[in-house]
């Protein structure tokens, strides 16, 4: 795994948006994968910012979220999508049906999964997966436990995801018990990975995800396995 360090989150934010900006134009109709949470919150500034300069459209890109909670709507100011809507998709040129998400409203959890699947092999792969990482070492919602699954599917979400989520609810008793995400195989399906770490509390994640061992109970560490993936990193971090 490649390491960028950067001296501060500005930074980080911005080395990780270079990546993706020079990436849509050299190819516009990009199918980017997102992450929601704090982390990505700068680099998606640094987007928005650079949009605004003219100096990259999102008319023909695509994007797939990594996870939705379940059930939840998605005009809830909770849910991803509204989350993506109000930091990024309503800030760009993107197309809103080019903005890909699981519903949190499905009805048949399994059949939204398997055409979530369909959907991202019909565009053609994901070009660019940005994630983020929890304390706990999931990525997306993938989280620790014996087995791991390869598929986007319905999970439960740890008690050590539900108490981190938690800040952004009024109380812990409002965060949704489940989440539907992408699977560990899905992405490591994506031609290229980045993934945002920074502040003190991420640093047991980090330090078990760039050990030389593979475990199930540090999602994070499966991504030893993908051959382009680069960590964008704060010095607190490391
Ligand atoms: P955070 O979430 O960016 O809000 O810390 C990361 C994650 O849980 O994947």
């Amino acid at each position: 795994m490649k390491i960028v360090k950067s001296n501060s989150y500005d930074e980080m934010s911005k080395k990780a948006a270079d990546i993706v900006i020079s990436l849509v134009k050299k190819k516009s109709n990009t199918v980017l994968g997102l992450a929601t949470g704090s982390t990505p919150l700068g680099l998606y500034g640094k987007l928005v910012k650079s949009y605004k300069n003219g100096e990259i459209s999102f008319k023909d890109v695509k994007t797939v979220n990594l996870d939705e909670y379940y059930p939840i709507t998605p005009s809830n100011n909770q849910s991803y999508r509204y989350f993506m809507n109000k930091n990024l998709f309503n800030k760009i040129d993107i197309l809103k049906e080019n903005t890909h998400m699981l519903s949190g409203k499905a009805v048949d959890c399994d059949k939204e999964c398997e055409e979530y699947e369909n959907l991202i092999s019909s565009l053609g792969g994901v070009d660019l997966q940005i994630l983020g990482i929890g304390r706990n070492g999931h990525i997306a919602f993938n989280e620790p436990g014996d087995k791991l699954s390869l598929y986007t599917h319905k999970t439960r979400l740890t008690d050590s995801t539900i108490e981190a989520n938690s800040r952004f609810f009024s109380s812990r008793d409002e965060v949704p018990e489940a989440a539907l995400t992408m699977g560990i195989g899905t992405i490591m399906k994506a031609k290229r990975i980045i993934i945002l770490a920074s502040g003190e509390d991420k640093k047991e994640a980090v330090r078990g995800m760039l050990s030389p061992y593979l475990d199930t109970h540090l999602p994070a560490s499966l991504l030893s396995l993908h051959n382009n993936v680069t960590l964008f990193c704060t010095e607190d971090v490391l």
